[in-house]
């Protein structure tokens, strides 16, 4: 069984540096997927409300614990604040479903997901007629300061942002309280995001990349984009380790210092995508790697980027 080693946390908490993505995990597959990352040696699990699945994944986790493979203190378990809820008034309570979905009493890291506030709604993605997103304009260090409290009340162990830009990385560190331990936000060869991967580290906040792998399976992917795991380059060097494609793109966050959750439903995706840690890319590898000459962007949420602090204006 492989195991990830750890990264210290600004606060010194202890992180584990590879974990199992949630988002896209359907209903009906993604508790198999959890129980089947923690027994293929997984003990981090990237979660959030607006994946509509964290009751599956709790229940996975309460019968791997009941099972006695792992102890809740073995995990490191994530979630993170839905856009519906920046309302500094609505944090609390919108951290307390997703812990009851979950079925835990604490959680390991608690991010805010996006930048962008959206009125309070039963819809995730409230909109106007004109399918303009309904958005709020809460300051995020108020936002930020209802995360804080929920790390005074024992509620989560640390607390930390996804998605920010430099700009916003910069306004959280310097004027809070219980600094961010995490940005969250997508990387890989078609999205390098060196910059502010270098402000993040300069800051001391651990970065996740999210879609290692550039998200092939994304809903909205159109027939012109391309699919990282196709690129001959990645293949040449994957051949040379007798490595997947994936595993390749994996070693690469980790020797980027970064945390990394590639998400798949897949048995034995799920298995080997751990199985990075008894090889090194050399730096010729890596500078392969970084050039591409290509950049495509997975995850960009909004369409038209009105929001004032919409992220990816900037950098
Ligand atoms: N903070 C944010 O805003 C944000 C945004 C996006 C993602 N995330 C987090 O990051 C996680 C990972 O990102 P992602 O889900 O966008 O994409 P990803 O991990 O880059 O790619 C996942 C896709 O790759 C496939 N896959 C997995 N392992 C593979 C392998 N070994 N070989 C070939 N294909 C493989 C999966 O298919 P199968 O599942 O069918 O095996 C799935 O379609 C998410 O699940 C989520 O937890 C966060």
């Amino acid at each position: 069984m492989a195991k990830s080693p750890t990264i210290t946390l600004n606060n010194g908490k202890l992180m584990p540096i590879l974990g199992l993505g949630t988002w896209n995990s359907p209903a009906g597959e993604v508790a198999q997927a959890v129980k089947d990352a923690i027994d293929a040696g997984y003990r981090h699990i990237d979660c959030a409300y607006v994946y509509e699945n964290e009751h599956e994944v709790g229940q996975a986790i309460t019968a791997k614990i009941a099972e006695g493979v792992v102890k809740r203190e073995d995990l490191f378990i994530t979630s993170k604040l839905w856009n519906t809820f920046h309302d500094p008034k609505e944090v609390r309570g919108a951290f307390e479903i997703t812990l009851k979905r979950l079925n835990l009493d604490y959680l390991d890291l608690y991010l805010i997901h996006w930048p962008m506030g959206y009125v309070k709604s039963d819809e995730l993605f409230p909109k106007n007629e004109a399918g303009q997103h309904l958005h709020t304009n809460f300051d995020l260090l108020d936002t930020y300061r209802a995360m804080e409290e929920l790390v005074d009340a024992g509620l989560t162990k640390s607390i930390g942002v996804s998605n920010f830009n430099i700009r916003l990385v910069t306004k959280i560190v310097d004027n809070s309280r219980i600094k961010p331990v995490v940005n969250q936000f997508e990387c890989h060869p078609y999205l390098l995001n060196k910059k502010l991967r270098e402000h993040c580290k300069s800051k001391n906040l651990v970065v996740t990349a999210y879609s290692p792998l550039g998200s092939p399976g994304r809903p909205y992917a159109t027939a012109e984009d391309r699919n990282i795991l196709h690129e001959p380059k990645l293949k040449a060097i994957a051949e040379k380790y007798n490595k997947s494609p994936a595993q390749i793109l994996i070693r690469l966050q980790i020797q980027f210092g970064n945390v990394v959750i590639p998400k798949s439903v897949t048995k034995e995706r799920i298995i080997s995508n751990i199985d990075v840690f008894d090889f090194e890319l050399t730096d010729e590898d890596i500078k392969d790697l970084e050039s591409f000459g290509y950049t495509q962007r997975a995850c960009v949420l909004e369409i038209d980027g009105s929001h004032p602090d919409y992220p990816f204006h900037e950098d």
